[in-house]
């Protein structure tokens, strides 16, 4: 079996999956239930100054049969007093001294900042999250995404709380930027020992078309929320390879945005994470997740003769390139299996009103046929067919040698450029 143990920047836990600040982590009462269930570590919901928040606040989309797909909030930090959360922060790490207990934090001055960096470390607390991401509420206050989206101030409060924090300190960025590099590079100069992401993104879920009120509704109005949950994983992990791949960043990622199944967790751990934290899928499922997260990742690791989970970080990171990469000379073409095609044409509209006009129907023949010399390999016919692996791609045109597109004729520049491999 593989070891799952983890140290991210210096903080030990038992297993990579730790539970994101977020409502599973607002009272020790829960904490403590999800060290129980087996969880590694968790960052608890954002510590700060006193604030109200409204009812309702959470709404969500979902998909045909997919309840809650995307997960929309309008929720700030913790509703309950730093006083009681720290004591229940203390009776959680005195119950479970080897999980991660993570404090997360949010505040306007340095003087907050460092008064709360020591009544945690007071209580035995094992590294900080900076939570420089809400997208609502506290920004408008100076705080949160507002941080995140300004380099220079998300610098510099890093290094308030880097020059007194004997602990590690983790900085979770916002994805509410056009890039995500700017703000981790910031953390970095600040001092910070690793960053997480991604917060939540803005998003608006949907309209009531009887009230004509934005979702969720408070008395009547509403306000844009962050959006989290299976999907802006895609999102989650494209930003997450942003950072990994940048020639100068050297920190640990703990990698965050629509994780649910083990699967999703070794992608972000090949895509660089060292750790993974978990928010919707707890709150849609619960604690007890983990089992399979653990079992799955522990399986997986052993199927590929792997020991420990940063074996995997950053493995597909680097197979993430940019376009003019890619070689021109690759080509595939779609073929279907007649065996398994129950003939129900999706694939033939698709290609016709969608895509190339490469898939032609043949009269009183129940599966259609692949016109491969138009075909362009754009992978929709498979997307679209309901029958797993029915519609495969082929290579074709044997093995000619990498082209990309700094070496190709089209290419305006061509005369002049460098040969690249
Ligand atoms: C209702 C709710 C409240 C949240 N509160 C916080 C918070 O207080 N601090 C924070 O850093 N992130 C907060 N988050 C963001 C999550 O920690 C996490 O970054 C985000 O939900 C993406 O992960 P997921 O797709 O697994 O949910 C909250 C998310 C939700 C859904
Ligand atoms: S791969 Fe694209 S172009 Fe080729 S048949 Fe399928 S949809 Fe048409
Ligand atoms: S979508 Fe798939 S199953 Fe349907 S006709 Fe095309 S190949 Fe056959």
């Amino acid at each position: 079996m593989a070891d799952l143990k983890t140290n991210f920047a210096g903080i030990e836990s038992p297993n990579p999956f730790w539970l994101a600040s977020a409502p599973p982590t607002n009272t020790g009462y829960q904490v403590m239930n999800a060290f129980r269930a087996g969880w590694g570590g968790a960052v608890w919901k954002t510590l700060g100054k006193p604030i109200v928040n409204v009812s309702s606040r959470y709404s969500a989309v979902s998909y045909k049969n997919s309840k809650m797909m995307g997960l929309n909030n309008i929720e700030l930090i913790t509703d309950r007093s730093l006083e009681v959360n720290l004591k229940e922060m203390k009776e959680v790490k005195e119950k479970f001294p080897k999980h991660a207990l993570i404090a997360s934090m949010m505040f306007e001055t340095k003087e907050e900042w460092h008064d709360c960096v020591k009544r945690c470390e007071d209580i035995g607390i094992d590294g900080f999250e900076l939570n420089f991401g809400c997208p609502h509420g506290m920004c408008e206050r100076g705080m949160g995404s507002a941080v995140g989206q300004n380099p220079d101030v998300c610098e510099k409060i890093t290094s308030w709380v880097t020059e007194i924090a004997k602990k590690p300190v983790i900085v979770k960025l916002t994805p509410n930027v056009t890039d995500i590099t700017k703000p981790a590079l910031a953390a970095q100069r600040g001092g910070a020992n690793a960053v997480s992401l991604i917060n939540t993104i803005n998003s608006v879920t949907g309209i009531n078309l009887d009230t004509m009120e934005p979702n969720p509704s408070v008395n009547g109005l509403s306000t844009h929320g962050g959006y989290c949950g299976p999907a802006v994983k895609p999102i989650a992990l494209n930003m997450l390879a942003e950072v990994k791949n940048h020639p100068d960043f050297h920190l640990p990622i703990s990698g965050i945005g629509g994780i649910e199944t083990w699967q999703d967790s070794v992608e972000f751990f090949l895509m660089g994470a060292s750790t993974v934290q978990v928010c919707t899928a707890v709150m849609h499922y619960g604690f007890r997740i983990v089992g399979d997260l653990k079992e799955g990742l522990n399986e997986y690791l052993d199927s590929h003769n792997m020991k420990k989970v940063s074996d995997l970080t950053g493995i597909t990171a680097k197979k993430l390139r940019k376009w003019d990469e890619l070689d021109l000379n690759y080509k595939i073409i779609a073929k279907i299996n007649s065996e398994t095609c129950i003939g129900c044409q999706l694939c033939y509209i698709a290609c016709e009103d969608g895509a190339h006009q490469s898939i032609a129907l043949i009269p009183g023949a129940r599966v259609p046929k692949i016109k491969e010399d138009t075909c362009v390999g754009c992978n929709l016919c498979s997307l679209v067919c309901p029958v797993e692996n029915c519609i495969t791609m082929i290579p074709i045109g044997g093995s000619k040698p990498r082209l990309v597109w700094a070496n190709h004729p089209k290419n305006p520049d061509y005369d002049t450029k460098l040969v690249r491999k």
